[in-house]
């Protein structure tokens, strides 16, 4: 291990401060949301710090040293967040929040569900700044926010596993296999919407 410890130790201590900070805020800002709007976009929110294995192979994979500042640069999902909804629309609500929210500051996203990666993923990324307050100074560190619908997130999790079960890249067969998936989520993601654009419009009546 070519870390450091003890910068290794203040930097994952700086994680861990960054994930309860969002746990408390994010969960703050969907509660005003039910609260103003009668209705909760959320289905359920992960949180987790990657683990050193995986930022390690992250590193190794980019063939960058195991370094700490390797480690901030270039491992910008150190802390993760993923935010799991029923429908499209409510995606863009949570998107729409945290870009408004004024805590976050916005440092790149990613709409791959109007642009899907070639794999066929689709989610909503974006990676934002938190502020940390410290005794003496507030620093800024970076999480990576994932969200995306409750189909979205069963087709990821089976690419993840076909990934993570297979020794190498995965074979044509099944690449095209799993576009063809991605494709049928996203077509009922979209019939779910418009039904419950239809449940909208019951409710309102
Ligand atoms: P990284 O170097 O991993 O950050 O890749 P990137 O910058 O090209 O992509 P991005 O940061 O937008 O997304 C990375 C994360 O999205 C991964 O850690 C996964 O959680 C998820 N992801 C991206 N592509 C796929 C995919 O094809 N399948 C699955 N299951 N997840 C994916
Ligand atoms: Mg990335």
């Amino acid at each position: 291990m070519l870390f450091n410890d003890k910068d290794l130790k203040d930097v994952m201590l700086k994680y861990s401060f960054a994930k309860k900070v969002l746990e408390t805020e994010l969960s703050i800002l969907i509660e005003e949301y039910e609260f103003n709007n009668g209705y909760n976009p959320v289905e359920h929110v992960k949180y987790r710090i990657k683990t050193m294995e995986s930022a390690t192979k992250k590193l190794s994979k980019k063939n960058l040293e195991l370094t700490v500042n390797n480690l901030v640069r270039y491992v910008n999902d150190m802390v993760g967040v993923r935010i799991v909804c029923s429908f499209i629309s409510d995606v863009y609500k949570i998107v729409n929040i945290i870009k408004t929210s004024k805590q976050f500051i916005v440092k790149n996203e990613n709409d791959y569900i109007k642009n899907p990666k070639n794999s066929g993923y689709t989610s909503y990324h974006i990676n934002i700044l938190v502020p940390i307050h410290l005794f003496d100074k507030t620093e800024y560190i970076e999480a990576e926010i994932q969200i995306r619908t409750v189909a979205m997130d069963c087709w990821a999790s089976i690419d993840h596993k076909l990934r993570y079960k297979l020794p190498s890249n995965i074979p044509e067969e099944l690449e095209q296999e799993m576009l063809l998936r991605a494709e049928e989520m996203s077509d009922m993601d979209k019939k779910m919407d418009l039904l419950n654009d239809m449940l909208r419009k019951f409710i309102n009546r």
